[in-house]
């Protein structure tokens, strides 16, 4: 397994590997099982004879002036011991000022999807990650990329960028992992305390509960919102909710008669840890 540290490395990794279908993996770091089935799933899909690519890099322009980015938990060491484990190739651990030249001055906007959601509480959010995802896809010109569907509004947003700017890249969204007692695995599940931990798991029996009101027929977004909201004042006491929405799952606006894919997405704060998940209604 190779590890590149700076972009002209990346070049010269780029010309010798040209030709080779490329499979990339786009992380922050302090990586989990979670990041472990997106490299395994990108391990499948270009096969022995192709490469899988994971980036490494704490993403600054992503976090906001009150957000966790100087404390998000960085572990290089053992990041580079699971991608290894899970068959990666090449790792791109940049670091920030080769990535972003001190005088920059273009970065990406994105005007609709980032409004909603996690976005309506992190302004600029979505448009740091965009100009990130941008930047990593013309380094590291994959064909596929894999992006875990605990993010979906992120995995909506990467869609919409893919398509916007003509990224000739497959984009691949994988099933969330859990912990046993359903948690979504997060790097930030570790800023816990064992009561808020206890308590979280809340957040996925909420929108089962939801998803099965939805399978015995109700349909009003509003009424599902609400019994989400209901069962995690009683289970998760210590959570404050930012946000409980059913939203169509590709445009992420309210639900329309036109909607294919129900999505229900929530984010809830526990003291440090703001945790987010959702579920596709079907
Ligand atoms: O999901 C993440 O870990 C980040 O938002 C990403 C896609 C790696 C961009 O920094």
């Amino acid at each position: 397994m190779n590890v590149i540290n700076n972009i002209r490395q990346l070049r010269s990794w780029g010309t010798i590997n040209k030709g080779t279908r490329c499979a990339f993996v786009p992380t922050m770091g302090a990586l989990h099982e979670g990041h472990a089935a997106l490299i395994r799933a990108a391990r499948e899909t270009v096969g022995q004879s192709g490469n899988v690519v994971v980036s490494i890099f704490v993403n600054p322009l992503q976090f906001g002036p009150e957000e966790d980015f100087a404390k998000y938990p960085r572990s290089l060491i053992e990041d580079l011991g699971l991608c290894r484990d899970n068959g990666a190739d090449m790792i791109f651990a940049p670091k920030a000022d080769d990535l972003y030249p001190a005088d920059r001055s273009i970065q990406l906007f994105e005007t609709s999807l980032s409004k909603v959601l996690c976005g309506a509480s992190r302004p600029g959010h979505f448009d740091g990650v965009c100009t990130i995802v941008a930047k990593l896809f013309n380094l590291i010109q994959p064909d596929d990329a894999f992006f875990g569907k605990k993010d979906y509004q992120q995995l909506a947003i990467i869609r919409r960028l893919v398509r916007d700017l003509d990224f000739n890249v497959v984009l691949h969204g994988i099933d969330t992992m859990r912990e046993e007692d359903g948690l979504a695995m997060s790097s930030r599940n570790r800023y816990l305390s064992p009561e808020e931990r206890a308590q979280a798991p809340a957040l996925r029996k909420a929108l089962v509960a939801a998803r099965d009101a939805w399978k015995t027929g109700e349909r009003d977004p509003a009424a599902l919102q609400k019994l989400i909201t209901t069962h995690l004042q009683q289970h998760a006491p210590l959570g404050r909710i930012d946000y409980v929405s059913a939203v169509d799952a590709a445009t992420l606006q309210p639900v329309s008669a036109t909607s294919e894919l129900v999505v229900i997405a929530l984010a809830v704060h526990f003291g440090a840890a703001r945790l987010i998940d959702n579920i596709e209604l079907k």
